[in-house]
């Protein structure tokens, strides 16, 4: 049997962060390991665009970034596809014709679009493009045939969307060439991972995150910085375990459920202070980041190789992209030259 086909991917803005990993990279190589999927995972520079097209040098050079950052965690090139949407022009046809079946008002209610002109203060100015971002996700998504898509509950949304496409196109035009998209969430609670200061986000915006390159010294600095209980002072205090930075990090980093148990009742006690428990805390991520920290830094000496993955992974995407695009053209008709 066919194998089900996966495809996520990310804007390149910056560098991924550890809050990335938790909440996606990770259940991306647990998949590409499973070997039940074909893994498609797309660096999203044309999407990232649709809010930077003044800045093309930040998407270039955060390109690169995420193209490390993913094979440092393990996202194997000879397991995924690893491609770049700007090298894939099917995904931009694709998109125009997806475009005349979706009307501006229903973008403008799509929930994930809403909620991110908001944050971005677009006020009057929202790029088209930008507006359009789940239409050209649609084909990303599309030309693939995709059916499984590993994305955050924010995500959902944008795979609704999707799927009213599908179903539109698959009717206007008579045909079952486009397939049907699900979300794979994660199990509950195994998803978010708050930043170093509390807030319920990591991200690059609010300054607390840390990073997949950061090294091994600044990583000890901003564990060292983390927001625990404001009111535990003195190392006798008891101390709070709700709402505490520290231990939400270890209930989903540390591999001994025990140990962080026995932590919890003692901090809770009055006893443990949070310079010990920082340094423990220092240790679990430690041996979690030390050797994707390596392999980064192995990949990071040698730009071209990873220039070439990308190059390699492209083909391969374009080949299977540019045969739906030939099935969607024949659908709509467009074929009045080729039989
Ligand atoms: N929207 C995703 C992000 O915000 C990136 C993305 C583009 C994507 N196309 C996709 C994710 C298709 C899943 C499927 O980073």
């Amino acid at each position: 049997m066919a194998k089900e086909i996966l495809l996520t991917g990310d804007r390149p803005t910056g560098k991924l962060h550890i809050g990335h990993y938790i909440g996606s990279l990770k259940n991306r190589v647990k998949l590409q390991n499973s070997g039940q999927y074909d893994s498609y995972i797309m660096i999203a520079d044309t999407q990232a665009l649709t809010d930077n097209a003044r800045n093309p040098e930040k998407i270039r050079q955060s390109l690169i970034e995420v193209a490390l950052d993913y094979l440092a965690v393990g996202i194997d090139p000879e397991k995924a596809t690893i491609f770049v949407q700007s090298q894939i022009p099917a995904l931009f046809e694709l998109t125009a014709y997806y475009m005349d079946l979706v009307t501006v008002a229903r973008l403008e209610r799509n929930p994930t679009v809403k909620t991110e002109i908001k944050q971005k203060d677009f006020k009057d100015s929202i790029p088209i493009g930008f507006l359009n971002y789940p239409v050209s996700q649609a084909a990303d998504i599309t030309a693939f045939k995709a059916t499984l898509i590993p994305v955050g509950d924010d995500q959902e949304p944008m795979l609704e969307q999707t799927r009213e496409i599908v179903r539109t196109f698959n009717r206007v035009y008579q045909s079952n060439v486009l397939v049907e998209p699900k979300g794979y969430f994660a199990p509950a609670g195994s998803g978010r991972l708050p930043g170093l200061d509390g807030n319920a986000k990591m991200s690059k915006s609010l300054g607390n995150a840390i990073y997949l390159a950061d090294d091994a010294k600044t990583v000890t600095q901003k564990v060292m910085s983390m927001y625990t209980d404001p009111k535990h002072i003195h190392v006798s205090d008891p101390g709070q375990v709700a709402g505490n930075t520290v231990f939400t990090y270890l209930d989903i980093f540390a591999p001994d459920k025990a140990k962080v148990a026995e932590l919890k009742a003692q901090y809770q006690a009055g006893g443990l202070g949070d310079v010990q428990l920082k340094r423990y805390l220092n240790e679990v991520l430690e041996a979690e980041l030390a050797p994707i920290r390596e392999r980064r830094e192995r990949y990071a000496k040698h730009p071209d190789e990873v220039y070439e993955i990308l190059q390699a992974g492209s083909a391969r995407a374009n080949r299977v992209a540019a045969k739906t695009l030939a099935e969607v053209r024949d659908a709509i008709g467009l074929n009045y030259f080729n039989n």
